[in-house]
């Protein structure tokens, strides 16, 4: 199969391919998705096919208004007044599913995800497609996400008849999951809506912090957002410039990953940007950019806070936890 990628004008084209079972790569803000018919079983499989994805890690459901997720799922008052504050945007909800989702998008769990994004070519995409999207980030399983079109083709090529392309995403990591099904709100993916953001809408609401094997959310306990060179996370600059210097006396080619403020010499230095908002959005890419000619990704270690723990979040899945 031949993968197209196209700009908004290819809506109507993208549309028709999920309405007859076909995937669709697409924009959102956090990163792309592989959008299928969330009503059609033979299209959520092809999802999990083409990204090599183990069938028991739910997949969250996309719509363009939040009355389209009536339907879908027992939408709480406390759920509505949190999609009218934190959407079109970065979160998803779950909430308990009606019986129209199809297991296999759910693996079997009685709860569903909602998310509503906010790249306005992911809600004409949705609108287009006139179905409710389910997607993962449109990456092959355990690799890094896709943050612009040309990552998506790199996993995607031959897979997929088309990408939507709406340039690099602008919040760079993955929507926050609040779990609003269980007894107490819970983060299970943190996200750019910190938990920070969430405490004043809901007080009780707090990160997960359970063992991988009860996760309440499967995808926690699989291999994530892995480099195909090493990768390890630096405590400081000293140990950064230390492992770099024996790296490449070792005949091996590395690379240091940090802020702009990073200070590390003439050694090779890839400048994620100023503020924590410019970190999440290049981090993905530069993974992605940086594994290509190197044999070690050096990353420096961010804070545990507000939009830095949701970078350290995935940063910790990248480097396996090996801090240096
Ligand atoms: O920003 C995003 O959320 C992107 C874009 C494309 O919207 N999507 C995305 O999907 O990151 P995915 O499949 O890569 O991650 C969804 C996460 C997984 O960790 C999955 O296990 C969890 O959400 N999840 C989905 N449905 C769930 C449910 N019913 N209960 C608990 N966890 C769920
Ligand atoms: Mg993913």
């Amino acid at each position: 199969m031949k993968t197209e990628i196209a700009d908004e004008k290819a809506l109507a084209y993208a549309g028709e391919i999920i309405r007859s079972g076909g995937l669709v790569a697409f924009p959102t803000e956090t990163v792309y998705g592989l959008g299928a018919n969330a009503f059609d079983e033979n299209a959520v499989a092809s999802v999990f096919e083409a990204k090599g994805r183990p069938g028991d890690n739910p997949l969250i459901v996309h719509v363009s208004k939040v009355e389209d997720a009536e339907p879908l799922c027992y939408l709480t008052e406390e759920a509505k007044r949190l999609f009218a504050i934190f959407t079109p945007g970065p979160l998803t909800i779950i909430m308990k599913k009606k019986s129209v989702i199809p297991d296999c998008v759910t693996a079997g769990l009685d709860s569903v995800g909602i998310r509503i994004p906010g790249h306005k070519l992911a809600r004409d995409f949705i609108a287009a497609a006139g179905v409710p999207i389910a997607a993962p980030s449109a990456n092959t399983s355990t690799k890094v996400s896709p943050t612009t079109a040309q990552a998506v083709l790199e996993d995607m090529d031959g897979k997929i008849p088309l990408i939507l392309d709406g340039g690099q995403c602008a919040v760079g990591i993955e929507s926050t999951v609040l779990s609003l099904a269980g007894e107490v709100p819970e983060v299970l993916r943190p996200g750019a809506v910190t938990v920070e953001d969430l405490l004043a809408y809901l007080p009780r609401v707090r990160n997960h912090k359970g063992e991988l094997k009860v996760s309440p959310s499967p995808g926690m306990k699989y291999k994530h957002y892995a480099p195909t060179c090493d990768c390890v996370m630096a405590s400081s600059e000293e140990s950064a410039k230390k492992r770099y210097d024996e790296e490449t006396a070792a005949g091996r080619r590395a690379v240091i990953l940090g802020n702009s403020a990073y200070h590390v010499g003439d050694r090779n230095f890839y400048d994620l940007g100023a503020t924590p908002g410019d970190v999440a959005k290049n981090i993905f890419k530069a993974l992605r950019d940086c594994e290509k000619n190197n044999d070690l990704i050096i990353v420096e270690e961010f804070s545990e806070e507000k939009l830095e723990f949701s970078i350290m979040n995935r940063l910790k899945k990248s480097t396996q936890g090996v801090l240096i």
